[in-house]
């Protein structure tokens, strides 16, 4: 199985754990991915970018005992909150993949068995120190401690000398071959330095791993010997080939396997980089192009991690500035490779000076003068002088260059070549100073001229920074009066001379707020989690409260709405009256099922048209992780028209 010629793109970030809600952290690893993943649609290629979740083992098994609820209920919730904070900051993922999803056990299961018969799983006894909150045996040489225990190196904590009958995978039979892929594949791990730790670890020797558990039950049972369950790291790695179709879709699989680049950080290097491809040679499957390792987001210099209290929540930041500025800021601090220290004062900077000050500047003072000097419209104006051309040429070859660096992964290198382009422009601007021609009649060409030059520029510009930031070059595209998106459009209309004239320019509306340092630490100063939790709510009154009518309400009867998939017409009950709601509910609960039962209706809410249908009440219903509603009926006899308090 090879890629045919038709250039694919499959990128993966890690699948993320589900025993903890996800910080700037995990936000930076999908945030990369996705940048990569819009350059290259651009580009016209065909992407699969995956990404998802990863939900066995003994970690979420605790955190959910923990809890006192179980590993799949902790897993839907946390889940939920990963989606949310996706579709928050724009994330682009073309699929999704749980490890409970049962396409993905049952493409593990039969590696599985496939490695099995081979000879590459066996059956033996390991003895060893287990870390239980990073799931894996400690290295043999980790020191004993004076009380003749380990710890992990990795997260400090104390491990557990377990013995088991388990599975191995002959991990040792692949020394060899994996030393000779880095050999003749030296992009295969990156950064560069990182090839380098890996080679040194491979060379030092590989024993078997053991690669299953029977002190673990939330898991993928071993098939045909089910009180084994399959290791996490076996498991969740599969996802690659899983969430791409293996097994299930294998036309979507075999158009993108092997992937280009699985993205992951630098702390989980290892498994991708020699268990992973061991396991797919074993396997028979080609080997991914790149595994890159990327550095570390900091706090106060220590990694950001829940067991050291110092993770940043992305919602506070998403609510003052929507995705793009921390889309921005992560990609652009540091290279992907190397570590960053966050910090409020550093994140600030880069928002008022590189968004707010050089590109919103830019923009609004270009649209501005469209408007004013020319009614708002783009004009040709006289024919290019040296400077005029230099801002143009210089565009082209910009475009060339990021294009390359987004191919090398060097991200914060391609925003830093289009900002000192942005510099350009605005001392383009400054240097021709169109507001003193703009009081010279004769000089009307002229101006014009520069105005066109400038608002080509940052047409231009729009395109190179959209993987980026997405919404606001959409923004800037329309301002500009495009009524296409710039990703339909596509790369090949890139172009600076594809600025028309003619065009009506829309009034600039503000792409990015300022936001004084006083105040946006006011709003991350930490905060007692109780106290924390209010600050962030929507916090209503008593009173606004009890402005709502609640009211239970019996359904008399239901029937689809013609032409949708989720919405029901609903008549109901009131005691008094009867009234017609229309619900998206359909996805849950068949019309029939539904009648005869009583539910919780807002009745004082204004009413509203959906699909020519008057809805004069709302029901109350839960929403499920995958977008489904889940109404609470009542279950005891209850007149209908009562009041809900
Ligand atoms: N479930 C495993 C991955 C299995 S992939 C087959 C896992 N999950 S994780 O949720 O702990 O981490 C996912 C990713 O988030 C990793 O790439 C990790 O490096 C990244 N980050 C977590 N904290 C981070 C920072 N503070 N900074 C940057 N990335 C970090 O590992």
């Amino acid at each position: 199985m090879s890629k045919t010629s038709r250039e694919t793109f499959y990128i993966s970030t890690p699948i993320y754990y589900v025993n903890d809600i996800p910080h700037i952290g995990h936000a930076y690893t999908t945030i990369i991915a996705d940048a990569l993943a819009r350059f290259n649609r651009l580009r016209g290629k065909d992407v699969f970018f995956l990404t998802g979740t990863d939900e066995h083992g003994q970690k979420i098994e605790k955190a959910a005992a923990a809890k006192g609820i179980t590993p799949l209920a902790l897993a839907n919730a946390v889940v939920g909150r990963i989606r949310d904070l996706w579709k928050a900051l724009h994330i682009s993922n073309d699929f999704f993949v749980r490890t409970i999803d049962p396409f993905h056990e049952k493409g593990v299961q039969k590696i599985f068995l496939r490695l099995k018969e081979k000879g590459d799983i066996y059956k033996g006894t390991y003895q060893g120190w287990y870390c239980v909150s990073d799931e894996n045996f400690l290295a043999e040489d980790v020191p004993l401690q004076p009380e003749g225990d380990k710890i992990c190196p990795d997260c400090g904590k104390r491990a557990t000398l377990v013995s088991e009958e388990c599975y191995f995978f002959r991990l040792s039979a692949y020394q060899e071959p994996l030393l000779k892929y880095y050999a003749d594949h030296p992009g295969f791990v990156r950064p560069p330095g990182r090839l380098n730790e890996v080679v040194s670890f491979v060379r030092q020797g590989l024993k078997d791993l053991s690669i299953t558990r029977t002190t673990v039950k939330w898991g993928i049972p071993v098939p045909d010997d089910p009180k084994h369950t399959i290791y996490v790291w076996f498991d969740a790695l599969h996802n690659y080939l899983t969430g791409a179709g293996f097994d299930w879709d294998m036309k979507r699989f075999e158009r993108f396997w092997p992937a280009d680049i699985h993205l992951i950080g630098k702390d989980i290097l290892r498994f991708h980089a020699i268990f992973w491809p061991a396991f797919l040679m074993a396997a028979g499957f080609p080997l991914p192009r790149t595994v890159y390792g990327h550095g570390w987001w900091l706090k106060d210099e220590a990694k950001m991690s829940k067991s050291r209290g110092n993770v940043l929540d992305p919602h506070v930041i998403l609510k003052t500035f929507g995705p793009d500025p921390l889309r921005y800021f992560l990609l652009r601090e540091i290279p992907i490779g190397v570590d960053g220290n966050f910090s409020h004062e550093g994140f600030l900077h880069r928002v008022n000076s590189d968004l707010a000050n050089d590109l919103g500047n830019l923009v609004h003072r270009t649209l501005t003068m469209i408007l004013g000097y020319q009614k708002g419209v783009v004009e040709p104006g006289e024919k290019e002088n040296e400077d005029d051309r230099a801002i143009r040429e210089s565009f082209e070859t910009l475009k060339g260059r990021v294009a390359e660096l987004f191919d090398e992964y060097a991200v914060s290198k391609a925003l830093e070549e289009i900002w000192a382009y942005i510099s350009a422009a605005n001392k383009y601007l400054a240097d021709n100073e169109p507001w003193k021609l703009a009081q010279d009649e004769t000089k009307r060409k002229r101006l014009a001229r520069i105005l066109y030059q400038t608002a080509a520029a940052i047409r231009g510009t729009s395109y190179l920074v959209y993987p980026v930031m997405p919404e606001s070059a959409q923004k800037i595209w329309s301002m500009l009066g495009e009524t296409k998106s710039i990703a339909e459009e596509g790369y090949a209309d890139c172009r600076f001379e594809n600025m028309k004239t003619g065009v009506m320019i829309q009034r600039p509306r503000p792409l990015f707020p300022r936001v004084a340092l006083k105040d946006f630490l006011q709003e991350e100063a930490p905060a007692p989690a109780a106290a924390k939790k209010e600050e962030t709510m929507d916090i209503i009154s008593f009173d606004e409260f009890k402005r709502m009518d609640l009211r239970v309400g019996e359904i008399l009867s239901a029937e689809r709405v013609p032409g949708t998939d989720k919405l029901l017409k609903i008549e109901i009950n009131l005691g008094t009256e009867k009234r017609t709601m229309v619900a998206g509910v359909a996805d849950t609960y068949a019309p029939e099922e539904m009648v005869g039962k009583k539910l919780i209706v807002i009745v004082n809410l204004k009413p509203a048209v959906i699909r020519g249908i008057e809805s004069q009440a709302m029901l109350l219903a839960a929403e499920t992780s995958d977008g489904k509603a889940i109404i609470p009926f009542f279950d005891r006899d209850i007149p209908a028209g009562s009041k809900v308090k």
